[in-house]
């Protein structure tokens, strides 16, 4: 069912989120649009409050083009009115200062050490940390243009090297997922999903 996008609930947001694939293409999200998405999707939790989350908005439609063959020809990244790339911050220990900038003296220096111990302890802490707080943003990203009344689809399938390469990303930053947003051409549709006694595992294995 369609719904006049300032009236979904958050579960009509929920319930109505699809992958979408196919979009009308010469679509604008106005500006203040477009920030107002990524200021809900700024809002996800993380861990100590890093904000992982970059986002690197591809709007141009050359730069689209080149999207295409860096994700196997998947036309979505082609048609969206916009792509973005989500970065996840492999060094997020460094913006701790600035996070606790506002917190007592002594409370700042211990989360800060806590921090720097935790990203130092072991090398995948920056990748799984990376990884796990931008897709939070991500899917945030995902619930915030439904709610406005845009379609979106993650993506998993692109080629990382390349798509740092053609981009200019910055070694600090890992590609954790191509999201195109945009407005539907055809609408997506629900998918199955599994029922709660195979999901769900209550106190313990
Ligand atoms: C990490 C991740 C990677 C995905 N990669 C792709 C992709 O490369 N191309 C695509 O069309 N859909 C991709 N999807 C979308 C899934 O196929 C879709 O979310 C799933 O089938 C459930 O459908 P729904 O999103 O409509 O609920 C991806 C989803 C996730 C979460």
């Amino acid at each position: 069912m369609e719904h006049t996008t300032e009236q979904l609930s958050g579960v009509q947001v929920i319930r109505e989120r699809h992958s979408v694939r196919q979009y009308q293409k010469g679509v604008t999200i106005p500006e203040a649009e477009l920030n107002e998405l990524f200021e809900l999707a700024g809002l996800a939790p993380s861990s100590w409050n890093l904000q992982h989350w970059r986002y690197l908005v591809v709007q141009d439609q050359a730069n689209k083009e080149k999207l295409l063959p860096l994700s196997f020809g998947q036309q979505q990244v082609v048609d969206a009115s916009v792509v973005v790339i989500v970065l996840g911050d492999l060094q997020a220990n460094l913006v701790a200062e600035e996070v606790f900038a506002g917190a007592p003296a002594e409370i700042k220096e211990r989360m800060v050490q806590q921090i720097n111990g935790a990203y130092a302890s072991n090398p995948q802490v920056a990748r799984d940390e990376a990884i796990r707080n931008a897709s939070l943003g991500a899917m945030q990203l995902m619930l915030a243009a439904k709610a406005k009344g845009y379609d979106s689809v993650p993506m998993g399938g692109f080629d990382p090297a390349g798509v740092v390469k053609e981009f200019g990303i910055p070694e600090r930053y890992i590609p954790v997922m191509l999201l195109p947003i945009g407005k539907a051409q055809t609408p997506g549709r629900a998918t199955e999903r599994f029922p709660l006694d195979k999901i769900v595992i209550r106190e313990r294995f």
